[in-house]
């Protein structure tokens, strides 16, 4: 009897066989799957292990009857019905933690990448261009600048502590003030915007922070500003951000994030002042090998009756 089950497409082949071995786990691509199984192959299940970024709600979990658990594959579990889960009695574990380099690193490569032009850098060399043309106009400095973090939470710390490095004033807006002498707190997104050249956003998803960076921040930012967004596509208002980007109101972007991934809004592609990644800020070997240990493990105690690792209910 198999009764961990795990979902989504994106599981990888080493994961999905991991979770196989170790719990004989059913797998089903899509949350539209579970319509499908056996009265009795839903009932069995008692452990969800969860990848991707599909809604997972109550209509869901009611399929599950003896549903006890879903183990997020994830920091952010914004597309998991937290309260509805909590409702049912059902737990929800996370991965926090073990991504929060990875993530800090993506963020700092595409400010970098930004800053010194290097996709264009890249294209000019090996097109030829460099001989042909020249050299390209020159880029802007990065370090010693002026930077604010959106949320300096676990990765948002990361991430100031990289670009301190970087010799940068560090500046930040969270739900409280930390205990972090020599940064400059401030209490409201446009206040940080405007105080600033970068703006990096290390937010939570989810309801409380849909649309958060707003049109008023991305014009406080200004058109030197550069946004940078490794939490959520919902985190900043996109069509705000889209009209900011096209119409020079701030000078580019880089983003790991977008709504409607990965079918992206098709007007982010032609823009030549942004920095595109398809959502890997915990995209390495390393992070995914660890992330899926942590997913293993909150499942592994919940079915031996063990406390939970990373609860988040
Ligand atoms: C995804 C992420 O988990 O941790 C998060 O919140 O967004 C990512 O690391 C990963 O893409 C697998 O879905």
């Amino acid at each position: 009897m198999a009764s961990v089950m795990m979902i989504g497409a994106s599981f990888s082949e080493v994961e999905r066989d991991r979770l196989k071995t170790a719990f004989n786990a059913r797998f089903a691509a899509d949350v539209a799957d579970l319509a499908s199984l056996s009265v009795q192959e839903r009932a069995e299940t008692t452990a969800l292990a969860f990848k991707g970024h599909a809604p997972f709600g109550a209509a869901a979990m009611d399929l599950l009857p003896n549903l006890g658990l879903i183990a997020n594959f994830g920091v952010g579990y914004d597309a998991i019905d937290v309260e509805a889960a909590s409702r049912r009695g059902i737990r929800v574990t996370n991965t926090p933690d073990v991504l929060n380099d990875d993530v800090a690193d993506l963020a700092v490569a595409m400010l970098l990448a930004q800053c010194r032009n290097m996709i264009a850098g890249d294209a000019c060399v090996r097109s030829g261009d460099w001989a042909a043309k020249g050299n390209l106009p020159l880029n802007r400095k990065a370090s010693g600048s002026r930077v604010g973090i959106v949320g300096l939470g676990r990765i948002g710390r990361e991430i100031a502590d990289r670009l301190a490095a970087f010799k940068m004033d560090i500046h930040y807006h969270s739900r409280s003030e930390k205990q972090t002498p020599g940064w400059t707190f401030h209490s409201d997104v446009v206040s940080l915007a405007e105080a600033v050249d970068f703006l990096v956003v290390a937010l939570v998803g989810g309801k409380e922070t849909l649309g958060y960076v707003g049109a008023e921040a991305l014009a406080a930012l200004g058109p030197r500003g550069v946004v940078i967004n490794i939490s959520r596509g919902t985190t900043i208002d996109e069509a705000a951000l889209l009209e900011a980007l096209e119409s020079g109101i701030i000078a580019g972007a880089g983003l790991d994030v977008f709504l409607n991934e990965p079918d992206i809004d098709p007007r982010f592609r032609v823009l030549d002042n942004v920095v595109l990644q398809p959502h890997q800020g915990s995209a390495t070997t390393e992070t995914r090998t660890d992330m899926a240990l942590l997913q293993h493990d909150n499942i592994a105690a919940f079915l031996a009756g063990r406390p939970l690792l990373t609860p988040v209910n």
